[in-house]
This record gives C-alpha cells, sequence and structure tokens, in this order.
C-alpha cells in the first residue's frame, strides 16, 4: 500500500486543523523557477515526494535533478496552469507515479509592468488568466483529488498586493485581490461542508526570484522589487509551515502584516505611499538585470531558471515573523513563564 494512502498520523478536530501529514506527496504548480522551486527543495529537505508542473522542460528537469540529487522521489509534467484540461492530465500523470497529493501548492504566476492604458489588452488578460486563473484551475484540479480521499490542503501562493493594488501593476494586483477573495469564498463553503480539505492562502513580500525577468516591461527598462525585499528562503520555509499547519491566511514577514495591517487602519496613508513609490521604485537601471530579461507571458524560457533573481544584494534572509509564527508555542509558552514570574517578584516585594 502507498504511504499517503494511508490515513495521516495527525490528530483531526472536526473543522479544526487541516490533516496534513508529517510527509507524503506535494504538487507544486510553478516549482520549475523561483519561490516554486525553492517551496520544492524545503518539502525534499522534509522527505516529501515532490510533483512539479510548469510549461519549459529545461526549467522542470533541471528543478526536478536537484530534488533527486538530494534524494527526494520527484516527477514533473508539462501544463499551462491556465487551461484545466491540461493541468489535469498533467496532475494525473504526477499521480501515477507519486501517489495523490496531501498538499498541492498554486504558485504559478507572471506579470506586466506599466500604466494600465499602455498595456495591451492580451497581455492583461493573460496575466489575469495565468495569475489569477492558473490558482483557480489549480484548487478545481486539487479539490477533485482529494475531496474523494476526504482531506488535503491547497496552499494558494498569492501577494501583499492583494491588501494594496501597487500602480504600474494593475493586472497583477487585480489577479492577486481576485485569488485571496476566491480562496475565501472557497474556504467558507468547505467549512459548511465540515469538509477537511483546507484552502490556505499565503501573502509573501517582494522576493528576489526571477519573476522581474519573466515579467513584460513597457516601462524602458527591467522591472525590480519594491524594497524591502526578501530571499525566497524566508517565503518557501512559511508556504511549507502554511501548508503543515492549514491556516486560512499566512502574512509572511513583518513588512507584509504591517502593511496589511496600514491598509485597514489608514488606507489613505497606503495610498498616498504608493503614489510616492511611483515608477522609479518599480524599475531599475542595471544593466545585468536588463541582460537577463527574459518575458515568459505566453512562451516559457528554453531555458532552466535560478531559485534568485539579480537582486539579493539588500534582500533579507530572515524574517522574525517567520521564525515567531515557527515557533508559536514555545513564544507563548515563555510569554507566560516571564509573566508568571514577574507576577511572583512583585508580588514578594510588595508583601517584604
Ligand atoms: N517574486 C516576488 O516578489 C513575489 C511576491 C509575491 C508573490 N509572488 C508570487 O509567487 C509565485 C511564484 O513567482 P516567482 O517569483 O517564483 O516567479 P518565477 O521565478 O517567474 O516563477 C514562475 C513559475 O511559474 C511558472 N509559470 C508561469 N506561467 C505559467 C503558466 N502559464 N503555466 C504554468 N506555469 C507557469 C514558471 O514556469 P514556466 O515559465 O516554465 O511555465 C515558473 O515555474 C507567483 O504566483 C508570484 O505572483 C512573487
Amino acid at each position: 500500500m502507498q504511504l499517503n494512502a494511508l490515513p495521516p498520523k495527525r490528530r483531526h478536530r472536526p473543522g479544526g486543523a487541516a490533516l496534513t501529514p508529517a510527509s507524503g506527496t506535494v504538487i507544486i504548480t510553478g516549482g520549475s523557477s523561483g519561490l516554486g522551486r525553492c517551496t520544492a527543495a524545503v518539502f525534499a529537505r522534509h522527505g516529501w515526494r515532490v510533483g512539479l508542473i510548469a510549461r519549459g522542460e529545461a526549467g522542470l528537469a533541471a528543478a526536478a535533478a536537484e530534488l533527486r540529487a538530494a534524494g527526494a522521489q520527484a516527477a514533473t509534467a508539462v501544463a499551462d496552469v491556465a487551461a484545466t484540461p491540461a493541468l489535469r492530465t498533467a496532475a494525473d500523470a504526477i499521480v501515477a507515479e507519486l501517489g495523490l497529493p496531501d498538499v498541492w501548492i498554486n504558485c504559478a504566476g507572471n506579470g506586466v509592468y506599466g500604466r494600465f492604458i499602455a498595456v495591451p489588452e492580451a497581455q492583461f488578460d493573460r496575466v489575469t488568466a495565468v495569475t489569477y486563473g492558473g490558482t483557480v484551475n489549480g484548487c478545481r484540479v486539487a479539490l477533485a483529488l482529494m475531496t474523494p480521499r476526504g482531506y488535503g490542503t491547497i496552499v494558494n501562493v498569492c501577494s501583499a498586493m492583494a491588501f494594496h493594488g501597487m500602480p504600474l501593476m494593475s493586472s497583477y494586483a487585480g489577479a492577486k485581490a481576485a485569488v485571496r477573495g476566491f480562496a475565501q469564498a472557497l474556504q467558507a463553503e468547505l467549512r459548511m461542508e465540515r469538509s477537511r480539505v483546507r484552502v490556505c492562502t499565503v501573502f509573501p513580500p517582494a522576493v528576489n526570484t526571477p519573476f522581474f525577468s519573466h515579467a513584460v516591461s513597457h516601462m524602458g527598462w527591467p522591472a525590480r522589487p519594491a524594497p524591502p525585499v526578501y530571499q525566497p528562503e524566508v517565503v518557501a520555509a512559511a508556504i511549507h509551515l502554511a501548508a503543515i499547519r492549514g491556516r486560512p491566511e499566512v502574512v509572511v514577514s513583518g513588512t507584509a502584516a504591517i502593511f496589511s495591517l496600514a491598509t485597514r487602519i489608514s488606507p489613505r496613508l497606503i495610498a498616498f505611499a504608493m503614489t510616492r513609490l511611483g515608477f522609479n521604485g518599480q524599475l531599475t537601471l542595471d544593466p545585468d538585470a536588463a541582460r537577463l530579461e527574459q518575458p515568459t507571458l505566453f512562451t516559457p524560457s528554453a531555458e532552466a531558471s535560478p531559485v534568485h533573481g539579480p537582486f539579493g544584494r539588500r534582500a533579507r534572509r530572515r524574517s522574525l515573523q517567520v521564525w515567531l509564527s515557527r515557533h508559536r508555542r514555545r513564544c507563548v509558552c515563555a510569554g507566560v513563564l516571564a509573566g508568571v514570574a514577574t507576577a511572583w517578584a512583585t508580588a514578594r516585594l510588595a508583601f517584604r
């Protein structure tokens, strides 16, 4: 019997935590580059079987070879996430090799930088079809595989931009806001059905991946992430944690958490900050970044893409917020102990 056909070892409370085993099978769309490739490596290190879906064969082969070299079982399948039948066929091929997915991660995405009126309609629509439609299609395929078995976790890699749109990224901002709303509706339906399938939306900050080289730029120069920028390892660890814990929404990094809070407390301040960011905050005049420009909106790259982009010099390698959520229990215990110790010391002083 296959390992992932066994009931997971984790405790289950009806309506409580997701049933995600300590290791099993994970399928990652967009697993051949950047965040998806980095996340695949994290799952492989934790003993998972990893299935990767993307369009480019070279990227898939390179990512899978890396996983196998690390001792993991890996399978790949080519599909464009914008088309459900192709995605379903790709998923079936991976399931035949690795078994049913315990976790499905929707990580494929792409973008166009430019003023709304400067972006051709076909490019705008394509960003929506891949970044939003691809997530919806991924959920459709994952649910079809997980529902009969009765459990599983779907992680949608969204963006902090879902909390507030940024200039020059209207198609992407709209798609990411839609991913959040769609997931909220789906989560409510699953709760109503008392389903043990979980949907989790992860909101990363700006990350140093090849995303900016893969995006189309109408600004004359390539796009760059708006600072502060994080290394993909920080976000990949948070995606892994989100899959294991199955919480509905996970904001990655203190920066994204503050951004999310600020959009609720003072939306006008955030709107002002977005205007100040302007064009220059999102483009680079770096000739090295320009050399790497290779838009993949309609066709994948013929070469493999790395995990990291060219913006690593100032990228953050750690996030206190991610560390705290990983060690939440220990932090709560330490806080309670510190509180008790302080109360005891205060009481002793008062009654001396
Ligand atoms: N980098 C950031 O700052 C940042 C911040 C927040 C959220 N995100 C999100 O993180 C996710 C991953 O992005 P990334 O930064 O890792 O970018 P990336 O390095 O460009 O990776 C994109 C991945 O998606 C795949 N892909 C693109 N279009 C596809 C399509 N139509 N069908 C199937 N696969 C497709 C690519 O492979 P092929 O081209 O071979 O298909 C690649 O594997 C995206 O959803 C992005 O929106 C990124």
